[in-house]
C-alpha cells in the first residue's frame, strides 16, 4: 500500500482579508477570544484592527502579548493560565511565528494539561484543541497552515518539535497587507525560513505529489520575489508573492515534515536566541550540499525552479547550481553571515549534534546523518 494524507485548514487569502476575521470566530463557535500577539504587532496597528473586526462580530476578546522573539515553554504557561482564567472558549493569533506557536501551545495546555514537554514528537496530543483562527504579520513560519508548534525548552536550552494534525487551525486569514509593517531584516529572515521549508519539504523523504506542487511553487515564489521585497518593503506585489510563497512552503513542509536543516537549528534558536531565519541561512547550504549525492533529480528540479539553466548538464552538475544559487540568495539579502558570527562558540557543536539526533525533523532528511555528519556540518556553518 503507498497512502498519504494531506491536511489543510480552511484558507482566506488576499489583500484586506484581516476583515474577514470576526465573521471568521463566529463560524467556528467561539463568543470569546483569546488573542495572542506581541509588542511590534501591536505597535503596527494591527492588533487594535483585529479586534474592531472581532467586536464588530459581537464578540468579547482577551489580549495576550507578554512574548519575545523565539517562543518560550514558561510564556505558553503563563498563557495558558490566562486563558483558563478569562473564560475564553477560542483562541486568535496575530502575528509571526513566534505568537502563532505560543497560541496553539497554549490551546494544547489549556484542554490537555500537563506540561508542553508531555507533548513533544509526533501525535501526542489526545484532548480536541479550542477552535483557532490565525492571522500571519510575517511572511516566512507558516504556522498559520501547519501541523506544528516550536517551542524553546528554557530548561534544555533547546526548541521542541510539537507535531499533531490537532495543531492545524480552523481558519488561516492571510493578509498579505500586514506582512508590509516588517523592516527589511525581518522580511529577510522570515523569507528564507519560508524557501528554507520550501527546500527542505522537496526532498524530505516524506514528500508526496500534493507536498511537491506547493514545495516548488515556494522555491519559485521566494527565489523570484524575496530581494525585491527585502529592498522595497511597499512593494506588494512582492509581499503578496512572498505570503503566498510562506503559505505554500506551510502546507509541504506541515505535510512532507522538514530535514537536517531545521533539526541543527532548533538546537542553535533555543541556545543563541537569534531569528529562526538567520540560523537556516547559515545552515541550509550545507546541509544541501551534505544532502546532494542523496536525491540530485530533487535538487536540480530546485535549480529550475529558482531560474536555473541547467540545459546540457548532467543532474549533478545542475543539482550543484541550485546549491550555488541558494548561496546568491542568502548573500543578496545579507543573511550570509556563519553560526560564529551569530553568537554561537564551537565548544557547543558536539551538544547541539547529540541533540540534533533526537529532533523529530531529521527523521525525514533525505540522507542518513550521524552523530559525526552532524557535527561536521555543524563546524563549516560556522
Ligand atoms: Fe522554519
Amino acid at each position: 500500500m503507498n497512502i498519504s494524507k494531506f491536511v489543510a485548514p480552511e484558507i482566506i487569502f488576499g489583500r484586506g482579508s484581516l476583515s474577514q476575521l470576526g465573521e471568521s470566530v463566529v463560524r467556528i463557535g467561539a463568543s470569546k477570544v483569546f488573542l495572542v500577539s506581541d509588542e511590534g504587532v501591536i505597535n503596527a496597528g494591527w492588533v487594535d484592527q483585529a479586534v474592531h473586526y472581532l467586536h464588530a462580530a459581537g464578540l468579547e476578546t482577551e489580549i495576550f502579548s507578554s512574548l519575545t522573539t523565539n517562543p518560550k515553554d514558561c510564556e505558553v504557561t503563563e498563557g495558558a493560565l490566562r486563558y483558563r482564567e478569562s473564560g475564553c472558549d477560542g483562541i486568535v493569533a496575530v502575528g509571526g511565528g513566534s505568537p502563532t506557536d505560543v497560541a496553539k501551545a497554549i490551546a494544547i495546555l489549556a484542554t490537555n494539561g500537563g506540561v508542553l514537554q508531555d507533548y513533544e514528537g509526533i501525535n501526542k496530543i489526545s484532548r480536541p484543541l479550542p477552535p483557532m483562527v490565525i492571522a500571519p504579520s510575517t511572511a516566512g513560519a507558516g504556522s498559520e497552515v501547519s501541523q506544528f508548534a516550536i517551542i524553546v525548552d528554557t530548561a534544555r536550552k533547546l526548541k521542541m518539535s510539537i507535531i499533531s494534525k490537532s495543531l492545524v487551525p480552523d481558519i488561516a486569514i492571510v493578509d498579505p497587507e500586514l506582512v508590509q509593517t516588517m523592516d527589511s531584516k525581518l522580511a529577510a529572515a522570515t523569507g528564507l525560513d519560508a524557501f528554507t521549508h520550501g527546500i527542505e519539504s522537496y526532498v524530505s523523504l516524506a514528500a508526496t505529489t500534493l507536498t511537491d506542487i506547493q514545495a516548488l511553487k515556494a522555491i519559485q515564489l521566494a527565489s523570484c520575489n524575496l530581494r525585491q521585497a527585502v529592498t522595497n518593503r511597499h512593494d506588494m506585489e512582492a509581499n503578496t508573492n512572498m505570503s503566498m510563497a510562506s503559505l505554500t512552503a506551510g502546507l509541504a513542509f506541515s505535510n512532507a515534515i522538514l530535514g537536517a536543516t531545521h533539526a541543527m537549528t532548533h538546537q542553535v534558536d533555543g541556545l543563541i536566541d537569534q531569528h529562526h531565519g538567520e540560523t537556516n541561512a547559515a545552515i541550509l547550504p550545507q546541509v544541501m550540499e551534505f544532502n546532494l549525492i542523496a536525491c540530485p533529480e530533487r535538487f536540480r528540479d530546485i535549480a529550475v525552479a529558482m531560474g536555473e539553466n541547467v540545459t546540457g548538464l548532467s543532474t549533478m552538475a545542475a543539482a550543484e547550481l541550485a546549491v550555488i544559487a541558494v548561496k546568491q540568495l542568502i548573500s543578496d539579502i545579507g543573511l550570509a553571515k556563519g553560526l560564529g558570527k551569530l553568537g554561537l562558540a564551537a565548544e557547543f557543536i558536539p551538544l547541539l549534534s547529540e541533540n540534533a539526533l533526537k529532533d523529530a525533523c531529521l527523521v525525514t532528511n533525505p540522507r542518513g546523518a550521524s552523530r559525526e555528519d552532524i557535527e561536521a556540518i555543524f563546524r563549516k556553518c560556522m
